[in-house]
């Protein structure tokens, strides 16, 4: 039975084939050591009942297990040659002793987090051994929470960190949410919103700092680091200067002094991430300076301090009119960043967004991606909901990533996921991710219990981006609902949750049908006639933009070989064909049936698919904890709603639009 609130770190009491050894010693004497040593104490205590002692000298003779960091490991075991990256670790079963070594501190604690899913997972016997290095070096959380408590795409309850206007929190659930983050890899945190407005503008003063160096403190023994989103105009708003020009000294002074007082109440923060130039946010636009420009004044002010700059790309214009059918916001990131390539210092990262608009069920990857060889980046994903059905719709966004990875970038010949890395000049790679998370104060963290998933997925899939939706679904299933028929089929039902939402979501890549404002629910021309510069230009004959060379030109951003795919609707993935193309409503796809057929068929197919979920949950009723049933139960059941909805509104709007019937003749609602 789950406890909705403990995760993936549920209470059972399992069989182990091992005797698990009643003594840990552990031979490094750090802050996130020690968390590691409580941590694997209170781990073999939640799950077999009984609690090892910690002792400081070791007794070589005795069962026990050894943890500490490789370079004071040598004297227990003997260790492999191979070196493991930063946070890397390596575990060791010999008959009773158990030796779990970390490259580092944040190896050890990862180390201990992986030992006890192994434990819950029935691998750990006799003899086991792995080793294990995580793959991206930056493994980031960002949260949207505002001040006022409320969270910016939130809908898991309100903000874990503040309320009122200032800082609110629970400091045994945040040390909970740390071990939840730290136990599947999680290093670096950032506590608020990037629209930095209102009393977040106040988070680099001091009175604000001395909350949010308490906060850090919380974090600091989990390994993970905290940053801070900050408002490019901050010298004028918060320092009264008459500018916030980036080449203005007085500006740069003034950054300085706050980077000075920000390190003093948080001396390991990692940085700052800021939003500039997008969406109304202030940037070096307004002072005619470039990108590069902003980021590198900002980086200088945290280079004394070993602080990094991360500067989102999600720079566009959102004053567009509707009417000029030659300005193609998909364009934006690219014709903004690219030309910067190797512009930036060395502690600038560039954060820029899986795909060209903004997390949409389906878009291609970014062409950004496989262009960059000297600038730092991160790749920008969304945990929370936000098109994917606001945590009321089950949608497992692993597959989505898992695509997404998958993607050819063309350059250098090589997928997303084989160019996660740290950063090497002349290459494409990428250092790691962002995503915006999932969580609030709500008892299950994230409003649907089975969207934990999604936070667990993450965080594994950013770890190690070779990690498949499939084993992620497994792996969390078995962790949360134990070993047996409940997890294998919660597993399944995860892995049908994207496929149905796709299919009842906009059509073959055409984005943004979605509810303006909202992001819920319906509204096929809700941004059609609008100043934010996402249209499908669906009219009654063809749907669709085209964005190849004769078109917007978007399709030339990216490599040779991705720009000839893309180009031809023959070649081009038919998932986001709409993106790509448009496309008269009687073109002929590859399964035979016309675009208009398939946009039928689909609707009534994700609607099926969705209904299909809800029963599968119900027959899971005897099996699940009453509280976990039915807070899932009503979300199935909205689901089943918001699936209906857009299936006859998508359905009726291109019944209208083009008068052509169903050839199967199912009832389209107009
Ligand atoms: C989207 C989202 C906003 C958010 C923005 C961003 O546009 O709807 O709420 O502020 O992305 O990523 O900055």
């Amino acid at each position: 039975m789950l406890n909705e609130y403990d995760c993936w770190f549920q209470k059972r009491q399992i069989t182990v084939p091992v005797k698990l050894p009643d003594v840990i010693y552990s031979c490094a004497s750090g802050e996130i050591a020690a968390q590691a040593a409580r941590e694997l104490q209170n781990g073999i205590k939640r799950l077999t009942g009984f609690s090892p002692v910690m002792h400081v000298n070791p007794d070589l003779n005795r069962n026990a297990f050894f943890i500490g960091v490789i370079s004071c490991m040598e004297n227990y075991f003997h260790l492999p040659a191979d070196r493991l990256a930063a946070g890397g670790f390596l575990i060791n079963v010999k008959e009773d002793r158990i030796y779990i070594a970390g490259q580092d501190e944040p190896g050890l604690l990862y180390g201990v987090f992986r030992f006890l899913s192994l434990l819950s997972l029935g691998q750990i016997k006799d003899g086991f051994e792995t080793s294990d290095s995580p793959v991206s070096p930056l493994r980031m959380i960002n949260h949207w929470d505002n001040f006022d408590g409320t969270v910016e795409r939130g809908y898991a309850g309100g903000s874990l960190f503040f309320k009122d206007g200032v800082f609110d929190y629970d400091s045994g659930r945040v040390a909970d949410y740390a071990r939840l983050l730290a136990s599947a890899g999680i290093n670096r945190i950032s506590i608020n919103n990037v629209n930095v407005r209102a009393k977040a503008k106040l988070l680099i003063t001091e009175e604000y700092l001395r909350e949010a160096g308490k906060l850090a403190a919380i974090f600091r023994p989990f390994g993970i680091k905290l940053i801070l989103s900050v408002n490019f105009s901050s010298p004028w708003s918060l320092g009264k200067l008459p500018t916030a020009d980036p080449l203005d000294p007085s500006v740069a002074l003034w950054w300085k002094e706050r980077a000075a007082l920000v390190y003093k109440y948080i001396p390991d923060l990692a940085g700052f991430i800021v939003k500039a130039d997008s969406e109304g946010e202030p940037g070096p636009f307004q002072y005619n300076r470039t990108h590069a420009d902003g980021a590198n004044m900002l980086a200088r002010a945290l280079e004394p301090f070993g602080g990094e700059v991360i500067w989102r790309c999600f720079v566009y214009n959102c004053q567009q009119d509707w009417r000029d059918r030659s300005f193609d916001r998909a364009c934006a990131a690219y014709n903004h960043f690219k030309p910067l390539d190797g512009a930036f210092d060395k502690n600038v990262i560039l954060q820029i967004k899986f795909g060209p608009y903004d997390f949409q069920v389906r878009e291609p990857v970014s062409p950004l991606f496989g262009s960059l060889l000297k600038t730092r980046h991160v790749m920008e994903l969304q945990i929370t909901q936000e098109y994917t059905g606001h945590q009321i719709d089950l949608c497992f966004l692993p597959q989505v990533w898992e695509d997404i990875l998958n993607f050819n970038a063309g350059r250098q010949g090589r997928r997303i996921k084989d160019m996660v890395s740290p950063f090497s000049e002349g290459e494409a790679n990428i250092e790691g991710f962002a995503a915006v998370v999932n969580t609030g104060k709500d008892n299950n963290w994230t409003g649907h219990t089975l969207a934990q998933a999604n936070l667990y997925g993450y965080a594994r899939m950013t770890w190690n981006p070779a990690f498949t939706a499939k084993e992620i679904a497994d792996e969390w299933s078995v962790l949360s609902f134990g070993e047996g028929e409940t997890a294998r089929r919660i597993s399944k039902l995860l892995l049908k949750s994207y496929p149905a939402y796709e299919k009842y979501n906009a059509p073959f890549g055409v984005c943004f049908m979605v509810t303006p404002g909202l992001h819920y629910g319906p509204n096929i021309e809700g941004y059609e006639y609008s100043r934010w510069g996402t249209y499908h230009r669906a009219d009654n004959s063809a749907i669709g933009i085209d964005r190849t060379a004769s078109g917007t030109g978007y399709t030339e951003q990216y490599s040779k070989e991705n720009t000839a795919i893309f180009s031809d609707p023959k070649t081009c993935p038919e998932n986001m064909i709409l993106f790509f193309h448009r496309l008269r409503y009687d073109y002929v796809m590859r399964n035979g049936k016309t675009l208009l057929q398939n946009i039928y068929d689909t609707h009534f197919e994700g609607y099926e698919e969705a209904a299909a979920m809800l029963e599968e949950w119900k027959n899971l009723k005897e099996y699940l904890e009453k509280e976990v049933y039915e807070s899932a139960l009503s979300r199935f059941e909205r689901q089943l709603e918001n699936a209906r909805e857009w299936r006859d509104q998508i359905n009726t709007y291109f019944f209208r639009k083009t008068g052509i019937a169903d050839e199967k003749s199912r009832k389209i609602y107009s």
